[in-house]
């Protein structure tokens, strides 16, 4: 008998260090506007209407409420979302604070500059978001405050090896 308790006990010990404590560890956010890429009148003259380089290679990240207000100065739907989207923000002039998956920790240094330039796709490092109707909702590590789904350091080293590219620290740790 005392032996089966004892394996109860180490079982549900297991269960809850290996799969419930790791999960009690992030908190579920949702975007603040759900975003739909999929839509056609969002695909535009593609990425780079949104997202682009600037001439010096720098990137511009998520587009600002002024694109947005280019065609949502006042509802074109019933959605929920964009009635947020006109009235809290266009309306009140407020920038929309999105949550960004792929942040990385504060130590890390990353830009998108020489990964253009050496014509990495943006599906090597990101999720593929033009079928994406729904944003993902996004997990935050209550204990560090960072995204769950940022990309680890073997990944970032892997591809480096396997193209060239440094993998001395103060490459990505300045
Ligand atoms: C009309 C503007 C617009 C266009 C066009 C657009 N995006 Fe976006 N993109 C956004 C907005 C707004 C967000 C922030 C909300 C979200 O995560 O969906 C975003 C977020 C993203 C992210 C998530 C970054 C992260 O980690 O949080 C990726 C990756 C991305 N876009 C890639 C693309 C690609 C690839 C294309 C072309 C197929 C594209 N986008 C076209 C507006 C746009
Ligand atoms: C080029 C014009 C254009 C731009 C720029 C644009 N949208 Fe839209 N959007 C539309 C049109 C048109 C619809 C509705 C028609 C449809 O359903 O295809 C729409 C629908 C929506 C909806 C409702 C559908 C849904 O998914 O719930 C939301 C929310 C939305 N857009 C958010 C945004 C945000 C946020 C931005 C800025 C990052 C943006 N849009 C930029 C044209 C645009
Ligand atoms: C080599 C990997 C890599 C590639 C290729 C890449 N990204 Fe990123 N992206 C990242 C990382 C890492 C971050 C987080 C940066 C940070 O922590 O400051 C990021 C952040 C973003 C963001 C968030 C906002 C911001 O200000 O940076 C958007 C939007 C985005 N990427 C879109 C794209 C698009 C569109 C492409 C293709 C043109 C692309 N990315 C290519 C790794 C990549
Ligand atoms: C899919 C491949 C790929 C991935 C994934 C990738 N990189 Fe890169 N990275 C490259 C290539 C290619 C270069 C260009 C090297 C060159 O210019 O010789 C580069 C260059 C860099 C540079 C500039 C290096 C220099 O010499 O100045 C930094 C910084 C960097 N990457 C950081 C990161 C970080 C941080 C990550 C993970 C979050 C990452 N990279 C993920 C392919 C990748
Ligand atoms: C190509 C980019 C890259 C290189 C090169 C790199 N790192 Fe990292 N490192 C990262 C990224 C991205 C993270 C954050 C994500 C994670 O925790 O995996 C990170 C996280 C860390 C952390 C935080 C602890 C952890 O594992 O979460 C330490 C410590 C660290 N790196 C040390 C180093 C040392 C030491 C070197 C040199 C031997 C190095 N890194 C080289 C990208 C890199």
């Amino acid at each position: 008998m005392g032996i089966l308790f004892f394996l109860a006990g180490f079982a549900a010990a297991m269960i809850f260090g290996w799969v419930v404590f790791p999960e009690l560890l992030y908190s579920q956010k949702t975007q603040p506007v759900n975003f739909s890429h999929a839509l056609p009148d969002h695909q535009g003259s593609g990425c780079e209407d949104c997202h682009s380089f600037r001439e010096d290679g720098t990137f511009t990240g998520i587009p600002r409420l002024e694109k947005c207000a280019e065609c949502h100065e006042s509802p074109l739907t019933e959605s929920p979302d964009e009635k947020v989207l006109v009235e809290e923000y266009i309306q009140n002039e407020r920038e929309i604070p999105w949550l960004v998956y792929a942040y990385q920790p504060d130590n890390v240094y990353f830009s998108h500059a020489p990964h253009k330039v050496k014509g990495v796709e943006c599906v090597q490092c990101h999720r593929d978001v033009s079928n994406e109707s729904k944003n993902p909702p996004y997990r935050e590590n209550l204990l560090t405050g960072y995204s769950k789904s940022t990309m680890k350091m073997d990944v970032c080293e892997k591809c480096h090896a396997e193209q060239g590219a440094s993998n001395s620290c103060g490459i990505c740790h300045k």
